[in-house]
């Protein structure tokens, strides 16, 4: 259609030299669609144009009406039967509506018509209705001299139209032109001769596409500000083998424990053990062999063999023993408030809801004077900024902590209970050989991030969320994370 148009557009200019104002080659032509058709023929110098602005004047709502029915003071007149009746000023009303009133002021203004008693009357025989002609005049030609007679009837427009010249390389005819480069016309040699379209450096071009955050990402940078928020610093986090030693016996977790079952976690094949251990593996080889701060232990041989073997981190707890024990060396009895965000490692059947790979939400407060009371009403304060406001604890058992605390949440959509956490107070026999001071107490809490993120997003079957098969569709498509913060206020009411 717009080549149409700029075929026509050259046709006048061959045969009129020129086009002094576009607007007036055909009525209602679309401006806009002018200036894309002589904008293409600029670019190749078939045109030269310039805008015209003008400003033209258009009839109101009301200067429309006028236009149909006549002015208002004509149709007050008109309304006036002929003779000594005329008409009441109620029927006038009824008649006319709202415009009476208006017209009747003109119509006395204009000596048009005279009142006896309650009743108007015609005091001419015949009138003219001017307003109606000046809005002809305006809606014809767009202009009018007199403005102010009307001015309530008409309002301006901006018109924009082009004036036309012949180009440098004025045609008739629009040659096509290559867009591509092909390898046939490398082959022919056709590219001497061909004409190319120029590049449009002015072109917006099509919106780029840039990368989008994994729900997994979006939803861990919300935890991430919810730790922040309490004042927890962040753990490093980026050794994924770690020895036995840090991620089961630094954390009084016996040898023979199901959980160090190679059904249950990955050993790395080569290199297969660490080459050495930290000095104090004396005390942890002690605590589990004798016991010691009050326990007996587990009476076993400690193998160090078995505590160099490398596995795929199973938990993050390993790298918070590895903080407390840092901590230790710079502050024996300091505080701190640690937490970290990464994958771990499980050999477990895969299926909806669980993979070989997860990731850990972790936390550990070291203080004193801490307890139980401190890690429930934590736990409250944390999962309330997560939006989750109801919870359950359930007791439950970990090597490395006691008394230890399952975390179950109220779930509505699920309509049931439903376990998002593990948690407790570490015991005496973990903290103790990692250095801290016998006054120090740390409680701590791990969940995976999967499972909120599964929930925030509705998604049911994990392999949806991680892995190859993953639609990236969903990855572009869902919103970011914002997690219920306004739950804070409820659940720290709840704590009162
Ligand atoms: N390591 C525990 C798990 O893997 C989580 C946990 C961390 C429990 C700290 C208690 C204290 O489930």
């Amino acid at each position: 259609m717009s080549s149409d148009l700029s075929s026509r557009i050259l046709l006048i200019l061959d045969q009129q030299g020129s086009i002094q104002d576009t607007s007036a080659l055909e009525e209602g032509l679309d401006q806009q669609e002018v200036f894309s058709a002589l904008k293409s023929l600029e670019s190749r110098s078939m045109v030269a144009f310039s805008a015209i602005e003008k400003e033209i004047w258009k009839p109101t709502e009301e200067g429309k009406q006028i236009l149909e029915f006549g002015s208002h003071e004509v149709r007050v007149f008109n309304a006036i039967p002929e003779g000594s009746q005329g008409i009441s000023i109620q029927e006038l009303a009824k008649v006319l509506g709202n415009i009476a009133k208006i017209g009747q002021g003109k119509a006395f203004k204009n000596g048009w018509i005279s009142k006896d008693g309650n009743r108007l009357l015609r005091a001419v025989s015949s009138v003219h209705d001017s307003t109606k002609d000046e809005l002809v005049e305006i809606s014809s030609s767009g202009s009018h001299q007199n403005p102010a007679t009307i001015k309530d009837l008409k309002r301006r427009k901006l018109h924009i139209s082009y004036s036309v010249e012949k180009g440098e390389h004025f045609s008739t005819k629009i040659e096509k032109q290559e867009t591509d480069l092909t390898f046939q016309m490398l082959q022919s040699g056709a590219w001497k001769t061909e004409k190319f379209k120029e590049y449009n450096f002015d072109a917006a071009g099509l919106p780029t596409k840039g990368g989008y955050f994994h729900p997994l990402l979006k939803v861990r940078e919300e935890i991430q500000q919810a730790f922040f928020e309490m004042g927890f610093e962040e753990m490093p986090t980026n050794h994924y083998v770690e020895a036995s030693f840090w991620n089961f016996d630094a954390l009084f977790i016996p040898q023979q424990h199901p959980a160090r079952d190679a059904q249950d976690t990955f050993f790395i094949k080569d290199p297969a053990c660490a080459d050495q251990l930290p000095d104090f593996y004396k005390e942890v080889k002690k605590v589990h062999e004798e016991g010691g701060y009050g326990s007996i232990g587990y009476r076993y041989p400690w193998s160090e063999e078995e505590s160099k073997r490398l596995v795929l981190r199973t938990h993050t707890t390993a790298v918070s023993g590895a903080m407390l024990n840092m901590l230790s060396k710079i502050n024996p009895s300091g505080s701190a408030k640690l937490f970290s965000i990464d994958k771990v490692y499980r050999n477990e059947s895969v299926d909806a809801t669980h993979l070989a790979e997860f990731h850990q939400v972790e936390g550990v407060i070291v203080d004193r004077d801490i307890s139980l009371g401190s890690l429930i009403s934590f736990l409250d304060t944390f999962f309330g900024k997560m939006g989750i406001k109801r919870l359950q604890f359930k007791p439950a058992y970990n090597p490395y902590t006691e008394p230890s605390l399952e975390v179950f949440a109220w779930h509505d959509g699920f309509g049931k209970w439903v376990e998002i956490g593990n948690s407790g107070m570490f015991r005496p026999e973990m903290l103790r050989p990692l250095g801290l001071d016998p006054g120090i107490r740390v409680i701590g809490f791990g969940l995976s991030l999967e499972r909120p993120t599964m929930i925030k997003y509705g998604i049911d079957n994990i392999r949806a969320l991680v892995g190859h098969k993953i639609d990236l569709n969903m990855v572009e498509n869902n919103p970011l994370c914002r997690l219920d913060k306004a739950a804070i206020v409820d659940a720290f009411s709840h704590a009162e």
